[in-house]
């Protein structure tokens, strides 16, 4: 109990704002790590009801809001933050989903009226638009909590919103299709995430501002989370019977351009900010597009890759010398962490919901290390790893190796040190605001944030290894040769409201619902007349399933595409055999090549396109053979795969 007295001590000195902190951070480094398992074993539980008691109506502080509704603070000034966030509700909502999705049922009714209130809001019209016609409403930031539009000026739109809100639904709407609700995944949840990603698809090649509400320009965390709602949403489309081309040509556009953020040392935050453009938007957007069955790759900057961990320490080192907290504080232990280093809003001090970021990436890295069993150290990320563990070099270690061990303990105990920071600096009561003072670390600004419980709970389900599902990085990470700018045009409907089942278990069932998921776009809130009923039919795998190959390739007249593979299906590597793509959608901005191919579930081949000239010439792709296994998953009778040319 000495180390939890001592921490309580120290925040009452804090609280008193009396003195600096170089020693308290000495000693917080040697403290034993039992002492954060067990901050970390009450604050969760404070996490978790801090963000219950801000979604209204039934929670503590947002009472006045709308059911559903998520505020971003109980503040109402200095600052006023008692508005509903996009981009800060999906995010949180995401945590809650992927909380239910691993057994906590405290959380199914405002999952349920969260989906209900983004159903109605994706109607309201405001200063950004309409959801009718083109859709523009959907970049909206923010709205008040009884869900009209906020009209005063501000930073719009923000592009980040709907793609969030996208994986956010996506998330629950799987487990409907995993636990045989199928048709409200399609009826209800398909219509929401289909004008969000039709959004992300006509909008994502235009600026907007950035998640910090500062910057016009193109921002890497808006472009990074857009790739993946485009990618896991048209998954999902296929999934729920239905398909998003515009998804499909647009996903390896939105990575193409996300590349162009690499400066050599660190990814750019933003265009246009006239800054270093170091800044916690960066681990932020690999954490969110963290696939714990993903490799390290530098594409999608996954946690484990050298280019976000050269990133992780260019933008942590950047506070180093900004925050008085940090002084005296050596290279390689952690540091309080803020959302830039020109950052001067409050005076510009660390954020809770930063530092955690920061420990997350490493979580995630060490998860991904764990399952691929290897790291690989390379000139790219060598001084991350130097900074805490002096005699790192290049190569790949084995998990055998005892290099690898040590390696291992040394991200684990530095990521643990930024989440000791976090634990040091919150209230005594487990309350986290928005910022902590750079120099007393006393709580800042806004007071409990949302967000600030949302990544306590993600970092520390991260730390225990508890990681969310897969949404597809491993098909969607190859770079297209060429960058374009490009846009397609999806849908936008009214999506109507459910009434959802009295409650929704685990297991097979299927449910019938008479709820439509598409009509006129109105304004008018109404709920829906729907009945829904769970009945236990069970699901059973399919024995085929039809997968559509969607390729983009940049033909002229006269040439074909075809797909060849080692299956009897795809002719056996016999180009003779080789099954032709259509053109049919193909457009001067959409390169869309495509077939549909109906294969026995849980098949594992081999295949590469071939390009067919005019006079029967073939080109083949570049090496290596494309890899791909048809799933075996109840009820998943048709699926997508999206490749570009290589
Ligand atoms: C649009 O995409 C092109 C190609 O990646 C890129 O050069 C351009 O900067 C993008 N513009 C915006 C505003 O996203
Ligand atoms: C925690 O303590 C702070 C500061 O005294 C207070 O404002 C806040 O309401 C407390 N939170 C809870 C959940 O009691
Ligand atoms: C691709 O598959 C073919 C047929 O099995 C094989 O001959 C070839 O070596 C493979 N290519 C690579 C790069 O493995």
């Amino acid at each position: 109990m000495a180390p939890r007295l001592w921490t309580a001590l120290c925040a009452l000195t804090f609280g008193q704002a009396v003195i600096a902190s170089p020693h308290m951070n000495v000693n917080l480094a040697a403290r034993a790590t039992t002492s954060l398992a067990s901050w970390l074993a009450t604050e969760t539980t404070v996490a978790k009801q801090g963000i219950l008691d801000n979604i209204g109506s039934a929670g503590e502080y947002a009472a006045s809001s709308g059911s559903g509704i998520v505020i971003a603070s109980p503040s109402t000034d200095n600052p006023d933050y008692y508005y509903t966030w996009t981009r800060d509700s999906a995010l949180t909502l995401k945590c809650l989903v992927d909380l239910f999705v691993d057994g906590d049922t405290d959380v199914l009714s405002v999952i349920e009226e969260y989906i209900n209130a983004q159903a109605y809001i994706q109607t309201v019209s405001n200063p950004s638009g309409s959801l009718s016609g083109s859709g523009l409403g959907l970049g909206e930031p923010k709205f008040n909590v009884d869900e009209t539009a906020f009209t005063g000026s501000w930073g719009r739109p923000q592009r980040d919103g709907p793609a969030l809100r996208a994986t956010a639904l996506v998330a629950f709407g799987n487990w409907l299709l995993d636990n045989g609700y199928t048709s409200l995944a399609t009826s209800y949840i398909w219509p929401i995430v289909r004008n969000d990603l039709s959004y992300v698809a006509q909008y994502w090649n235009q600026t907007g501002y950035d998640l910090w509400e500062e910057v016009s320009g193109s921002s890497f965390f808006t472009i990074a989370v857009q790739h993946r709602a485009l990618v896991e949403g048209s998954k999902f489309a296929s999934a729920v019977g239905s398909s998003c081309s515009y998804c499909d040509s647009q996903a390896p556009q939105v990575l193409c351009f996300l590349q162009s953020f690499w400066t050599g040392t660190y990814m750019l935050a933003n265009t246009n900010s006239g800054r270093t453009g170091k800044d916690s938007n960066t681990v932020l957007a690999s954490i969110h597009t963290f696939d714990p069955a993903a490799a390290c790759d530098d594409t999608t900057f996954q946690p484990c890759s050298p280019r976000a961990l050269a990133n992780h320490k260019v933008v942590t080192d950047s506070f180093r010398s900004v925050y008085t907290l940090n002084s005296g504080i050596s290279a390689g232990a952690a540091v309080a962490v803020g959302r830039y280093p020109e950052d001067s809003y409050y005076n510009g001090n660390p954020w809770y919901l930063c530092t955690l970021a920061a420990a997350e990436q490493l979580y995630d890295a060490l998860y991904q290390w764990n399952r691929i069993g290897s790291i690989t150290i390379t000139s790219v990320d060598l001084s991350f790893f130097t900074a805490i563990y002096s005699s790192a070099a290049t190569g790949t270690y084995s998990s055998s190796s005892s290099t690898y061990s040590s390696i291992v303990s040394a991200v684990k105990t530095y990521a643990d040190g930024y989440v000791s920071i976090v634990e040091e600096y919150a209230y005594s009561n487990g309350s986290l605001s928005e910022q902590f003072d750079k120099s007393a670390g006393t709580p800042l600004s806004a007071r409990d944030l949302t967000w600030s419980y949302a990544a306590l709970l993600t970092a520390n389900n991260r730390r225990n290894s508890v990681v969310p599902p897969s949404w597809g990085e491993t098909s969607a990470s190859s770079v297209p040769a060429t960058c374009s700018a490009t846009s397609a045009v999806g849908t936008f409907s009214t999506a109507s409201t459910t009434s959802w089942p009295s409650t929704l278990t685990g297991g097979s069932g299927t449910v019938t619902t008479t709820a439509t998921g598409t009509g006129t776009t109105t304004t008018t809130k109404s709920t829906s007349t729907s009945t829904t009923s769970k009945t236990s039919t069970s699901c059973s795998t399919p024995t085929a399933v039809a997968v559509t190959f969607d390729l983009i390739a940049t033909t002229t007249y006269g040439e074909n595409i075809k797909l060849a593979g080692s299956i009897s299906q795809l002719g056996d590597w016999d180009t003779s055999d080789a099954i032709a793509l259509s053109a049919s959608q193909y457009t001067s901005s959409d390169n869309l090549w495509f077939v549909d191919i109906d294969l026995p579930a849980g098949t594992t081949f081999e295949y590469k396109y071939i390009r067919v000239e005019s006079d029967g010439t073939i080109e083949w792709e570049s090496d290596p053979n494309r890899s791909y296994t048809v799933p075996a998953v109840c009820s998943e009778t048709s699926v997508t795969e999206s490749d570009t040319w290589r």
